[in-house]
């Protein structure tokens, strides 16, 4: 896979790295915009030798008990192959978990020594290991909404979140960041109260109109092509992918863009009409509501009301906590809104 750009995430990344752990990271964005591809392209490509990432990815996973969590948080050797000396020259930049033995894992779950402090104190020994060695950890958790409704006794996440705050700031072991495109999950995040001072947030958001031109013209795209794709993709790196990928084989740039565009419409059009039937009060609001981006692309927001929920959980919208801006997830969103509300207005 060619990667485009992200000079400047790359380096604010790894100007993290480089310090201290002190906080946890939450890297946040639109959907597609690349939160993974660039954790993944940083861990695989960037990072100094010295660093070990440990990337847990929880999409598409069903975690509905803690243990379900543990078998994915830690990755198992054979007793045999496990001291930490074969385990430094075993991981390299990029592993899939934390490294335990068999035996431990199963004697932390089976013998009903289901007290996350043991897990915990695990993790923490392990790492302290892995740092003496010379090696320094980053734990990166992909998708961590995954959890947020898991519950023990009181819910994992907060648990986590303690763990984190251990890690991070107190025992400046390795670096946490978590990455995450449910808004609502990050809206939660970054008004709770544990988290306070004790967390960042950084927006990995779609490219912007300089580096789609630069990109597409590098690919050989005409003016005319370009503004075509900016008009319907903007700056969302999969649908660029998609367009290189069209013109490489000789295919029309329009009709990609129009194809895509038809299906989000077709959507959009769907949901706000089942809201109508079902809803009429929430779909007025609805209206109401995207009726500001006739002529705007991005609106302030003072809370997250009931109707922007339902149309970030419905991927329309994209709310940034951070600088409180809600926008269409992509320029087909926002397109198809306008050209809904004109269709309404007939
Ligand atoms: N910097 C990049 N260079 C080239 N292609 C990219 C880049 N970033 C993203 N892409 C393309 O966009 C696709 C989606 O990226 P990715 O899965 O990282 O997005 P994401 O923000 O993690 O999405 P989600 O919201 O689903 O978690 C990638 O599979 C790749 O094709
Ligand atoms: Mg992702």
């Amino acid at each position: 896979m060619e990667f485009y750009n992200r000079e400047k995430e790359l380096r604010d990344l790894l100007n993290m790295i480089k310090q201290e752990p002190n906080m946890i990271t939450f890297i946040y964005g639109p959907i597609n915009s690349g939160k993974t591809v660039l954790m993944q392209h940083l861990v695989e490509n960037i990072l100094p030798k010295e660093y070990v990432a440990f990337y847990i990815n929880l999409r598409g996973e069903e975690i509905t008990k803690e243990e379900e969590f543990y078998e994915i948080l830690f990755e198992t050797y054979e007793e045999k192959d496990f001291s930490i000396e074969k385990i430094v020259d075993k991981i390299s930049r990029l592993s899939f978990g934390i490294p335990i033995s068999f035996g431990t894992f199963k004697l932390m779950f089976e013998r009903r020594e289901k007290d996350y402090r043991g897990v915990f104190r695990y993790i923490i020994k392990t790492l302290q290991k892995l740092k003496e060695k010379g090696l320094m950890p980053i734990i990166i958790f992909d998708e961590l909404q995954v959890i947020k409704d898991v519950k023990v006794n009181e819910p994992l996440i907060y648990r986590l979140f303690n763990l984190f705050i251990r890690l991070t700031k107190e025992l400046k072991l390795c670096h946490v960041f978590a990455i995450t495109s449910d808004s609502t999950f990050i809206e939660r995040i970054y008004n709770e109260a544990m988290l306070q001072g004790r967390s960042r947030y950084y927006l990995v958001d779609d490219f912007d109109r300089k580096t789609v031109e630069r990109v597409l013209r590098s690919k050989g795209f005409s003016d005319e092509e370009i503004n075509l794709v900016w008009y319907y993709f903007g700056g969302k790196p999969i649908y660029l992918v998609e367009a290189i990928q069209t013109k490489k084989v000789g295919k029309d740039v329009k009709e990609l863009c129009e194809e895509f565009y038809e299906i989000r419409y077709g959507q959009l059009e769907e949901i706000i009409y089942k809201e109508k039937r079902l809803n009429e009060r929430r779909f007025e609001e609805i209206i109401e509501l995207l009726k500001e981006f006739r002529d705007k692309n991005s609106l302030k927001y003072k809370e997250i009301n009931p109707t922007i929920q339902f149309l970030i959980e419905k991927n329309i919208l994209f709310a940034d906590p951070r600088k409180k801006i809600l926008k269409p997830q992509s320029h087909l969103e926002l397109i198809a809104i306008r050209n809904l509300l004109k269709e309404m207005e007939q």
